[in-house]
């Protein structure tokens, strides 16, 4: 354990991970897994299909019940938590789950406002449909959106709306499970710059999970990698390149790593040239 974690407190580090083994029957999932998450960055969550990925997460906000290990958000424990002590965390997140699954019987405004109703039933309906409208714009979408169904909207608008309804109460902390899945490049692109920017403009920390190099590249702090039943590294990508795990290795060293490289290295280039030019 680094001096940082034994230092720092639930509020430095938002997610705090030892030693958790989550199982179903005998079949082993992650054993004494440690992860730490430090507050305000984006740190990206990868690792093959089926290591468990979206079950981590899962067993961070509470609905997974771990074999054992210790899960704390901001410095509550996930797993022991008091019913009114839970509470007092679970507002304080944000999730766009995979798939994004939005109601599909709910406007983009009413699926915003699920979360609000649920947590602040007192509110009333003028205040609730301000609120959406707000968090509407807030993910780029036109307002118009507020009142579609998701069957009219295109897949990187539904994104849009399952990421405004995981801002409806203002969280300090999103977990977006594979938000670009399903996405041309370019909206995967556009939604990636969105996610920066509202972690940077909202003073968000995010667990990000996906597959796309690209995403990890241009927006994420970290990256924790999950092999072998455990995070097996966490680390910038330049750190991650100096590690030989073979999983690690064909996954940042593959073809599909370096054309990601190069396009990241490009588009700096471009972006400099730009600014000279300016
Ligand atoms: N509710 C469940 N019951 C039994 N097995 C599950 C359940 N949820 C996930 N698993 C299994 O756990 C493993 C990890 O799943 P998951 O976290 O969804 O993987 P991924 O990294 O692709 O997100 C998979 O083998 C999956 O089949
Ligand atoms: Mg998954």
């Amino acid at each position: 354990m680094s001096e940082d974690i034994q230092n720092g407190s639930g509020e430095d580090f938002p997610i705090h991970i030892r030693g958790l083994t989550n199982a179903f029957g005998d079949f082993v999932v992650h054993e004494d897994l440690d992860l730490d998450v430090r507050r305000g960055e984006i740190l990206g969550v990868v690792g093959g299909s089926g290591t468990g990925k979206s079950v981590l997460m899962r067993s961070i906000i509470g609905l997974q019940m771990p074999r054992s290990g210790e899960v704390e958000v901001f410095g509550h424990n996930i797993t022991e938590a008091e019913p009114d002590e839970e509470i007092g965390v679970r507002n304080r997140w944000g999730v766009l789950f995979q798939g994004g699954a939005l109601f599909s019987t709910l406007t983009v405004a009413e699926n915003v406002q699920v979360p609000l109703k649920q947590f602040y039933p007192e509110l009333d309906q003028q205040l609730l449909d301000e609120i959406a409208r707000y968090k509407v714009l807030l993910t780029g979408l036109p307002e118009e959106a507020a009142s579609k169904y998701p069957s009219e909207l295109s897949g990187g608008m539904k994104k849009r709306a399952g990421l405004a309804r995981a801002l409806a109460l203002d969280p300090e902390l999103l977990f977006l499970d594979e938000p670009t899945a399903g996405l041309d490049p370019i909206g995967g692109a556009k939604f990636d710059e969105l996610t920066r920017e509202l972690t940077d403009t909202l003073g968000l920390t995010v667990f990000l999970i996906t597959h796309d190099l690209d995403t990890l590249y241009a927006i994420c702090d970290r990256v924790a990698v999950l092999a072998d039943k455990k995070v097996i590294a966490v680390g910038t990508i330049p750190e991650l390149l100096e590690n030989d795990h073979p999983w690690i290795q064909e996954y940042f060293n593959g073809p599909r790593a370096r054309a990601a490289t190069a396009t990241h290295e490009r588009g700096k280039a471009l972006d400099k040239q730009g600014s000279e030019k300016a």
